[in-house]
């Protein structure tokens, strides 16, 4: 039996992984303007640290994490999302003792249980960032003005922003009883999820993509902000403003995992069927003294690069492709063959992409494959130019021919370039 990659995953193969390595640098590009450093934190972490960092009535500790027990009994997890790793790294490596602010970037694959679709894989990847140390409304309106330039750099037409404040952990907990006296008496017009998370976490109730007809004269939490909370609000909306950020409130985004204090935002785009969150993140006051390290404020973001590239290929955005070779040299006879092959090393030194033919086929498969990859130039090598020290080179577009004398051929090439 032939095997196949488990559901939800993705083979990315040459041809398309170049546009991973496009968003991946762009990331690595934007991180490095705004300051932040990368970390690499491990692919699976102690399960407990995913239990206390994301929260026990969220859906990605309930349903979707991949958890087994390691042969020394110990219950481990793939990471279902990037942040809780880099908290524990943080506090583990005493980051905090630094007094600037920590900034880290990350790049990799998260693992959730989910039912897959367009849009949602149970490996997928993100580009997230986390500021540490800072309170400053200014740290949280900054990581959005990363993420918004990230995809604006790479070409991503009329993504939006929504921005709210959860407020912090006793203010919910308020709001909490008061949206629970407004939804008691509809629960059973509910959707069976809206019935179980008000159990669970009512705040989610209001985020139902089918419910929203019964939510009108819901109260909202913005009204129940105090005035440190407020007044954060206003500050990163200013900072917004300041930069020419468009957002619009939305008082109903809380997100799905429990961390947020303060701000929480989403980039939106249409595009991936009914999914249009590309990204979302936030403030996270309380995790890093949840997860057992000092009292010290975090803000970032993680952003679905699947999602990112599903959008950008149906907005026809120009990306790029595999390597094309700039010359595919075609040897006719064994002393142009030994020959063709120190011409090839000698151009791939001199940093020319470069192919060559092998299994001694004739000059017609070769000139074929040479059209296959799409080369700029075939270098035609025989006997004869061999007598003359010199190679043929096609330019394949035109079929222009000159002749190129061999110890100059690498200098015309990357004059051609
Ligand atoms: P999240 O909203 O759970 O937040 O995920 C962030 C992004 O990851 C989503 O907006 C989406 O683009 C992508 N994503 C999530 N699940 C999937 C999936 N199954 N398939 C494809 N893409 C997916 C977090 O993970 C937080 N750690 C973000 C954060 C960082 N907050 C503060 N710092």
């Amino acid at each position: 039996m032939a095997f196949q990659k488990p559901k939800g995953t993705q083979d990315l193969l040459p041809g398309t992984v170049e546009r991973w390595q496009f968003l991946e640098s762009k990331a690595r590009e934007v991180c490095r303007r705004f300051m932040y450093g990368e970390i690499r934190t491990p692919i699976f972490e102690a399960t407990e640290l995913f239990q206390r960092g994301v929260g026990e009535t969220t859906d990605i500790v309930e349903k979707e994490m991949y958890t087994f027990e390691d042969k020394g009994g110990r219950s481990m997890t793939l990471r279902p999302e990037g942040t809780a790793g880099v908290v524990r790294a943080y506090v583990e490596n005493k980051l905090y003792g630094d007094p600037d602010i920590t900034k880290l970037y990350y790049i990799g694959p998260m693992f959730r249980y989910e039912q897959p679709q367009a849009g949602r894989y149970r490996q997928f990847h993100q580009f997230g960032i986390e500021a540490f140390g800072s309170s400053d409304p200014g740290l949280d309106a900054e990581v959005i003005a990363l993420g918004h330039q990230f995809y604006k750099e790479i070409g991503l037409q009329g993504f939006t922003l929504e921005i709210n404040s959860v407020g912090t952990p006793a203010i919910r907990a308020a709001f909490r009883e008061e949206l629970l006296a407004f939804l008691a008496p509809k629960k059973d017009l509910l959707c069976k999820d809206c019935r179980s998370r008000m159990e669970r976490n009512p705040l989610r109730v209001l985020d139902c993509k089918v419910d929203q007809e019964h939510f009108a004269g819901a109260p909202s939490l913005l009204d129940h902000l105090d005035a440190e909370c407020a007044d954060h609000f206003d500050k990163v909306q200013s900072y917004l403003k300041e930069m020419n950020i468009p957002y619009d409130i939305n008082p109903k985004l809380v997100r799905g995992l429990d961390y947020y204090t303060h701000t929480a935002f989403e980039f939106k785009a249409a595009g991936i069927g009914s999914i249009d969150t590309i990204g979302g993140g936030g403030r996270y006051n309380g995790l890093v003294s949840d997860v057992g390290g000092p009292e010290q404020t975090g803000v970032g973001f993680g952003l679905g690069l699947e999602r990112v590239l599903l959008v950008l290929e149906n907005q026809g955005a120009e990306l790029p492709a595999a390597t094309k070779p700039e010359v595919y040299f075609v040897a006719l006879g064994e002393a142009a063959e030994r020959r063709a092959v120190s011409l090839l090393n000698a151009v791939r030194e001199k940093g020319i992409a470069a192919e060559k033919d092998y299994g001694g086929r004739k000059m017609k498969a070769q000139l074929k494959s040479a059209d296959r990859l799409a080369a700029k130039y075939a270098a035609i090598l025989g006997d004869d130019e061999l007598l003359r020290g010199e190679i043929v080179l096609k330019n394949l577009a035109t079929g222009e021919q000159e002749a190129v004398a061999l110890d100059k051929l690498a200098d015309r090439l990357l004059e051609g370039q």
